[in-house]
């Protein structure tokens, strides 16, 4: 066997047993770099005879290609192997049984929300939605509260710093989900029928106050409208919401600027073995406002008062919550205990129906 040769077939043997990345890196260097026998009978063709190097260029040239490549070829299987290698080791079990393992839950607030537009969408109602983040005119203005009026102060608005860009104006954490109604009635054309269920931010806290809480807003715009729509609307929801056909509503003369007439409701409890429950009439307790919308409130959004009527009613998705879940402190709902919302949490494939009972 000549020189070349053995070189070859020694070069290749070691080349294919390689059995990682690192060997085959040895491989390489010990095959083709500048101290190798390879690179020494490179050098040789310099000192070779034009005709003697034409005989043996190619052999060693083609010895070198060969080499490379068989090494190239080796590196990219082992580099296959070891993708493979950790491809394997990362996979995982999707059968493994989850029971061991913490499991997420639907929130009380969200469960509710998911009721309401069940309850709602069967009446024909849409959910409607608005920014979290509002200008004075949605939250106030258009809502017949002018700039002067004193139910600004009683809001507790959170104020973003002037802004340079709306005229020194402030923006605003919204205080309640009527912009909602605002801008609903200038986007759409009535008929209208929607609830508008959110977030919104005063600044207050104690047991039943958080800064952040939940209101839903109810709106309807149409011909024709009086408070014995309101009143149905509310009785039918109130009864789908708390399950029972004995509930009670109360409706009480009331004030806000943005209805006229305004009644707050209130739903009837009865005591079972000293726990108040929805239903019956041994006490009272508030639980939303509403009213026939203000003729002002449908002018500022560009309708014809004289044409187009309507109730709204607005009402803390929070309470209502605890009312039909019987939680008592309101503050636990965005405390993210665990052991609070596994207690109270819903199961995320217990989706509300009406035919199933909306709280099952
Ligand atoms: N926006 C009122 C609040 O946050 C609640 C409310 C009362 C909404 C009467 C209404 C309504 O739409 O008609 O206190």
């Amino acid at each position: 066997m000549s020189y070349l040769e053995s070189l070859r077939s020694n070069l290749l043997a070691l080349t294919e047993s390689a059995a990682s990345l690192d060997a085959i890196e040895e491989v390489r260097v010990r095959a083709l770099g500048k101290a190798s026998d390879i690179a020494g009978l490179m050098k040789t063709l310099g000192g070779m005879s034009p005709e003697e190097r034409q005989v043996k260029a190619p052999l060693i040239q083609g010895l070198r290609a060969e080499v490379t490549e068989a090494i190239a070829a080796k590196k990219q299987a082992l580099e296959a192997a070891a993708l493979d290698a950790q491809l394997a080791s990362e996979t995982l079990d999707m059968s493994l049984p989850v029971a061991s393992l913490p499991q997420g839950s639907v929130h009380p607030v969200s469960q509710v929300m998911d009721e309401l537009a069940e309850i709602f969408a069967d009446l024909g109602f849409a959910v409607a939605t608005g920014p979290e983040i509002e200008d004075d005119w949605h939250n106030f203005t258009a809502l017949n509260i002018p700039e002067s009026h004193p139910a600004r102060a009683m809001h507790d608005t959170f104020y973003f710093p002037e802004d340079k860009a709306r005229d020194g104006r402030r923006m605003l954490l919204r205080t309640h989900t009527s912009p909602v109604q605002i801008r609903t009635m200038m986007n759409q054309e009535p008929p209208i029928r929607i609830i508008a269920p959110g977030r919104t931010y005063r600044s207050d806290s104690d047991a039943t106050h958080t800064p952040m809480f939940h209101q839903v807003e109810g709106l309807v715009i149409d011909r024709g409208i009086h408070m014995g729509h309101l009143k149905w609307t509310l009785e039918t929801f109130v009864k789908a919401f708390f399950e029972r056909d004995d509930v009670v509503l109360r409706l009480r003369p009331s004030y806000f600027p943005f209805t006229e007439p305004s009644a707050e409701v209130d739903v009837g409890f009865s005591r079972e073995n000293g726990r108040r429950v929805i239903g019956g009439s041994d006490g009272w307790m508030e639980i939303l406002g509403s009213g026939m919308v203000h003729p002002r409130v449908i002018a500022a959004c560009g309708l014809d008062p004289n044409e187009w009527q309507g109730f709204a009613f607005g009402c803390g998705i929070d309470r209502l919550a605890m009312l039909k879940y019987g939680m008592d402190d309101l503050r636990a709902f965005f405390d993210g205990d665990l052991r609070w919302l596994r207690h109270y949490g819903f199961a995320s494939l217990d989706v509300p129906t009406l035919s199933g009972g909306v709280g099952a």
